[in-house]
This record gives C-alpha cells, structure tokens and sequence, in this order.
C-alpha cells in the first residue's frame, strides 16, 4: 500500500506537456529532446519566421540523431522523426501557451528584466501546478524568479550546446524551490535522457563557473603571446582529453556571449580576479569577431 501511496504522488508530478519559450539555438535543442523523448511541445518565439528557422533547425538535427540511433533501419528512424515533429507545435503567445503546461523552460535572451517581465505574466496566467524554469547560463535564478509568486514552483534547468548531443542537465534549487519541484525537474531531465546534477543558485553554476575563467585564461595566454591559437587548443584536446579546446569552444559558443557574462559577473563581483574582463575578447566583439556565427573569431569559418 505504501508503495502505491509513493507511485501515485510520483505520478501526480509527471511532465508531459512542456512550454519551450524562445526558439533559438538552446530553445530549439530543449524543444527537440523533450518532443524526441515523448512530451508534447509548444515552442514560442514573437514572430512565425524565427519559428520557421527553429523548425528547420530541429528537422535537420533529429534527421542526425535518428540516423545515429538507427543505423540500419530507415523505417525506424523515419518514425523517430515524424513522431518528434509531430509533438512539436509553433505558437506565437506566450500566455496562452502556458494554459496547460506541467513545465515552462524559459529560453530567451540573457537580459534579468525581459526575464522578470516574462515570468511575471507567465505566472499569471499559468494553472497553479506548471512548474517554471530558467536556462539562465549566467543570471541568478532567484532574481529571475523574484517576479513571480510560485518561487516554490521555480528552478533553473540549464543545457549545453549541442543541447541534442551533451548529455549533461544542470537542475538549479533555489532557497524556497520544493524538494516536490526539484524532483520533478530531475525526473523529468532523467525521462529527457540527461544525466541531472543538482546546484545551488551560485554564478555560473558547475560548468560555467569553471569553463568561463578557463577560456578567458586561454584568451589571456594568447593575448600575452605565450602559445599561437591553434597550439592552446591542439595542448587542451590532446594533453587534457577534451573535445575542443578553449579558444574554439569560445568560437562555438560565441564571443559576444563571454564577454556579457564576465562583465555581468564582474560588475556584481568586482573582487574576483577570476570575472576580470578580457580586453582582446573585447576588442574582438567590437570588431564583430562572434566566432562562428558571423564567420570570424579565433579562427575563420567558411560555413556557420
Ligand atoms: N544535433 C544532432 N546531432 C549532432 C549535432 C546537433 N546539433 N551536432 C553534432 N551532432 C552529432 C553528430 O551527428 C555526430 O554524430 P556521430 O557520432 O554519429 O557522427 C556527433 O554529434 C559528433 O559531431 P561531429 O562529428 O559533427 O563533430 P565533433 O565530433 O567535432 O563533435 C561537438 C561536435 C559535439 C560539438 C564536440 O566538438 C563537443 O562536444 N564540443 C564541446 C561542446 C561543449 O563544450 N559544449 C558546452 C558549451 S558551454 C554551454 O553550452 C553553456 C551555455 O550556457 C553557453
């Protein structure tokens, strides 16, 4: 009987329709492995033409995904693929959007007060059980969530970039989160096919917090003309085993990006020598150098 009291509570908390919101990059990787693993979902973005580049996006990510898992067998990967696209649906309202969703991942631009805006409309027209969360890679989850009135309900879930191929899913508690909400999340990240780890509302979280001061170290190192680019990167992939080096990480990643959440950590924590800005980073995002979206950062790209 104990068991089937525990099951029933668990099952009250199940996810199965999810709210994407903002279709780019991260928000079209979360839509994609919630819809690839069975949830219905709705991705919103303020116009139809961004939605459109999402959706081709995501036809052309799942088209890799389904390859890879079914290698030998296009009846099975052609049904992956039309299963995923089929739960996926493009909407234009955020407010109605939310009308029956279980979980609203939020994944706008990294501005707190378009957040705060958002979350603050979401909350009020959300049924009381939707559980919100921000993939804030670089804002405090509290101050997004101090808009709103379901600080019990709210929680960071952050994914990395390629989100349908890094397997890992930061779920982030903060003070009020329930241990209720923070277990869905973490189920719900399990049932999406991430392995979850549990932080605490801190700067960067686990891997931001250790990958934002390494790269502008990287970027420090060339900028004293200790090592050339391409040496930095060849000593990190085949002296520490890691995928990318720093500085094309960096281009991946996108350099106006770094540059933000080292200005945003640095202001709000001036003593930490580790948030120092990089001024070549800087420099190069005067110049436009993003890295591979606009075609030049450390290195040259021919294709995006
Ligand atoms: N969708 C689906 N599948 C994809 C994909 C995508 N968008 N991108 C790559 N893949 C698949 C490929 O199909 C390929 O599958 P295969 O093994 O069957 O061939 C596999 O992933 C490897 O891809 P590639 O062969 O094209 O290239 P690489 O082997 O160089 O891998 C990479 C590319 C996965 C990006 C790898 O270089 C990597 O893991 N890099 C590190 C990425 C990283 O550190 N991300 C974290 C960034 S920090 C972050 O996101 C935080 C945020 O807050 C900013």
């Amino acid at each position: 009987i104990r068991r089937h009291f525990s099951n029933t509570s668990v099952l009250n908390n199940v996810i199965e329709n999810v709210t994407v919101i903002g279709g780019g990059l991260m928000g079209s990787g979360i839509a994609q492995v919630s819809a690839q693993s069975g949830h219905n979902v709705l991705l919103v973005d303020v116009s139809p033409e961004i939605l459109k580049n999402s959706e081709s996006a995501i036809a052309k990510s799942v088209a890799r995904v389904a390859k890879k898992l079914h290698k030998d067998d296009e009846n099975a990967a052609n049904k992956l693929k039309e299963e995923t696209l089929s739960r996926i649906k493009y909407v234009t309202d955020p407010l109605k959007s939310v009308e029956s969703s279980d979980l609203v991942v939020e994944a706008i631009i990294e501005n707190l007060e378009l957040k705060q805006k958002l979350f603050k409309s979401l909350d009020e027209a959300a049924p009381k059980k939707t559980i919100f969360a921000s993939n804030t890679s670089s804002l405090s989850i509290a101050e997004i969530a101090s808009t709103s009135n379901r600080k019990d309900r709210f929680g960071g879930l952050h994914f990395f970039s390629p989100v349908p191929v890094m397997r890992l899913l930061e779920v982030v508690r903060i003070p009020e989160t329930t241990e209720e909400t923070f277990q869905s999340m973490m189920a719900w990240g399990k049932a999406i096919g991430k392995t979850c780890i549990a932080c605490k509302d801190t700067p960067g979280f686990v891997v931001n917090r250790l990958l934002v001061p390494y790269v502008s170290e990287a970027v420090r190192m060339l900028e004293r003309g200790d090592a050339s680019a391409e040496d930095i990167d060849t000593a990190m992939k085949l002296g520490a085993g890691l995928p990318m080096g720093p500085l094309e990480l960096a281009d991946f990643t996108g350099l106006d990006i770094g540059v933000f959440v080292l200005e945003g950590w640095h202001k709000k924590y001036p003593d930490n020598p580790l948030f120092k800005p990089v001024e070549l980073q800087k420099r190069m995002v005067k110049e436009g150098k993003l890295g591979r979206k606009s075609g030049e950062g450390f290195y040259k790209y021919t294709t995006k």
